[in-house]
């Protein structure tokens, strides 16, 4: 077996013969010509290529006499269910869906938006897309009205599939009213609605929304269409550094070989394996290891609606993890300290068997030493906290199980994953010595599977991530490498934060907490949170002569933050000052707002307009 830094030396070395051999993992219509072609800020991997990506997930694996084996598993604990969809029985519901959405006239390109709760029909809607070449776009559930209004203007989808209902553990959260309100305020309107109507809600759902179980039952399958490697798979909107979410745009090809090469490489999945990643589809965790990288690898996967803890209690991941014989398992750290807080002396652990387990994976957010030593502990197995971001799609830094199991360094994310040169750089973009903090930067190009440009906005991609460093992709996190090439993240660099692995934008939460009448002018950061790792926290300067009481603005404030993102955005408090810390050239100190508020060391910059200032915010700390 070759070792880890063998096969990345040759990864980074020659690129086109590395992830030409890798392409041999995916069934082409049509074989590459050019397996890489790169010039300035445009590059494609697998330039003449077709394929189709529902094809790689379910035709060949039926085709290959393994129609029977289970392809999806989906656990409920929420409504008590546990349905298995075989490889033929997904195929059969994939195949006549997608000839639902070509009788609704829907074609190749044509964006197609997709607001569900964690259902098989959602993974349906999406393999459905792939299908017919039509582009998905997932808006988590967890998301109010104004930010799907936002995504159907960006996308503008022919379409919409949607559902009557979520459950949040004992809480019914229904969708269509958010449907109508987002179609409401978009200036884009789809052509049709189709709804997933599950039993539970006695509310009958207007006439114009099609349903979806009809639509399916009554329609012919339709075959595979064949689209290029650098057709858009989905478009899938993750938070930027300003009010407007991005379109990570991922092609069909290169998503393909790569999310072949980290089942196999990165989580040392065997096509026999049952894989379950803990997340939800409108993530893109969802996206890659509980919908595709199993199905491609023909693997198991399970679809979990249901949370670490209160479904019905912190036993529910080990429960999974035995009754489906689960072998490699990722979720957030954030999941792991719910467990811990709920059950720290594992008594709910003990009573299941969780012997199939070969390896716990964990990402979305910076994993603490106390979380992953807690977990190691208890499972007495590795546990790998592995880096990525929806631009990559799929992990940039791990430790490569299914290439050569290197020693744990608790607190770092391991070494660069083949096909990513890292680096970290300083301001001046020279790199950076062992030990050195500095900004995380990948050398251009990027692998196989990791986003090319923005959604219609090829400008702003190249502003956002391929101008600060010239020649390097810009990750926003920053970090530093050790002697022996382990990374360690020390979180993001700028104006995004993660709130319980949810990745949000506190410039954001700004715009729409400056909105509020009351509000003269405000700063949203992250600050240290022991469960979700980091909570967004406001600061507000009333407007003069604002005479409410601060409690009830306070909950205004709140209500809005909840009304026009939604409940993920975990926004619980609002601190009311008079002045805010700034440069002279009127920048507000963030950063240094952040330490105070975490009680961790910071330098007062020369350019500071008022030092005072920085007392009163330490006042409330
Ligand atoms: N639809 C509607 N509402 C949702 C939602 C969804 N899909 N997901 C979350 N929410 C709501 C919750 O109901 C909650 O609402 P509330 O304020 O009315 O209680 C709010 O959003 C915050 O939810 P959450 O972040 O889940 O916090 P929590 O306190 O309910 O639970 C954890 C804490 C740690 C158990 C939970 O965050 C968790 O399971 N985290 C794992 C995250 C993960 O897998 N991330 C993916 C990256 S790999
Ligand atoms: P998302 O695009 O939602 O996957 O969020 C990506 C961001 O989450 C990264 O830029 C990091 O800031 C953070 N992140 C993801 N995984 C890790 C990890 N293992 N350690 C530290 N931060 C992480």
């Amino acid at each position: 077996m070759s070792t880890y830094k063998d096969t990345y030396t040759k990864s980074i070395a020659d690129p086109q013969d590395f992830w030409k051999e890798q392409a041999g993992a995916v069934s082409w219509y049509r074989e590459p010509e050019e397996i890489l072609r790169s010039e300035g800020d445009r590059w494609e991997w697998y330039r003449g290529a077709t394929l189709n990506t529902a094809y790689q997930c379910l035709d060949r694996h039926v085709e290959r006499g393994l129609g029977e084996k289970t392809a999806l598993i989906y656990d409920s604990p929420v409504t008590g269910t546990v349905t298995h969809y075989s490889y033929a029985a997904l195929l059969d519901k994939v195949s006549r869906f997608a000839g639902a959405l070509t009788s609704l006239g829907v074609e190749k390109g044509d964006r197609v938006i997709i607001y569900m709760p964690m259902v098989p029909q959602t993974a349906v809607a999406m393999l459905a897309c792939a299908r017919i070449g039509a582009v998905h776009s997932v808006v988590f559930g967890g998301f109010a009205a104004r930010e799907l209004a936002i995504r159907i203007d960006d996308a503008r989808p022919k379409l919409i599939i949607t559902a009557n209902f979520g459950i949040e553990i004992d809480k019914i959260v229904p969708y269509h009213p958010m449907v109508f309100k987002a179609v409401d305020e978009a200036e884009h309107k789809p052509q049709h609605i189709i709804s997933y109507n599950r039993p539970g809600l006695q509310e009958t759902p207007p006439s114009y929304f099609l349903d979806f179980e009809e639509l399916e039952a009554r329609s012919q399958p339709v075959p595979c269409t064949e689209v290029a490697s650098s057709d858009p798979l989905y478009v899938l909107y993750t938070s930027g550094t300003t009010g407007k979410p991005k379109g990570i745009v991922r092609d069909n090809g290169g998503h393909a070989v790569a999310l072949h090469y980290s089942m196999k490489y990165v989580y040392a999945l065997n096509p026999d394996d049952v894989f379950w990643a803990a997340s939800d589809v409108g993530w893109v965790v969802g996206h890659s290891y509980i919908v595709y990288g199993p199905l491609m690898m023909g693997a198991t996967g399970i679809l979990y609606e249901g949370k670490p803890v209160r479904t019905p209690d912190a036993g529910a991941f080990w429960r999974v993890i035995e009754q489906h014989r689960v072998n490699v398992f990722f979720t957030a750290p954030t999941a792991i300290r719910a467990i811990r807080k709920e059950d720290p002396e594992a008594q709910l652990f003990r009573r299941y068997d969780v012997s199939s387990l070969r390896l716990l994976f964990l990402a979305g957010e910076r994993c603490d030493v106390a979380t992953l030593q807690w977990a190691e502990e208890l499972l007495q197995r590795p546990v790998i906290d592995h880096w990525w971001q929806t631009e990559s799609g799929w992990p940039m830094l791990a430790n490569m199980a299914g290439l050569e199991l290197s020693p744990v360094k608790p607190g770092s994310s391991a070494r660069p994953v083949c096909g990513y040169d890292i680096r970290i750089l300083r301001e001046d973009g020279t790199e950076a010595v062992a030990g050195e903090a500095g900004y995380l930067a990948i050398k251009l190009p990027l692998p196989p599977g990791c986003l090319q440009t923005l959604w219609q906005n090829h400008t702003r991609f190249v502003n956002g991530y391929l101008t600060r460093f010239p020649g390097y992709y810009f990750t926003g996190d920053g970090g530093y490498a050790d002697e022996e090439g382990y990374f360690y993240i020390t979180g993001r660099v700028d104006d995004i934060i993660n709130v319980a692995g949810h990745r949000l934008s506190t410039a954001e939460m700004e715009e729409i907490v400056a909105a509020h009448p009351a509000v003269a002018e405000c700063a949203v950061i992250g600050v240290h949170d022991d469960l979700k790792g980091e909570v967004p926290l406001a600061f507000v300067i009333l407007k003069d002569g604002i005479e409410a009481d601060p409690a009830v603005l306070e909950q205004e404030i709140l209500q809005s933050i909840r009304r026009d993102i939604g409940p993920v955005a975990a926004l619980k408090k609002v601190l009311f000052v008079k002045r805010l810390p700034k440069t002279r050239s009127g920048k507000i100190l963030r950063n240094i707002m952040r330490a105070i508020m975490n009680h961790t060391a910071y330098t007062i910059p020369g350019t500071i307009e008022d030092v005072q200032v920085l007392s009163e915010i330490a006042a409330l700390a």
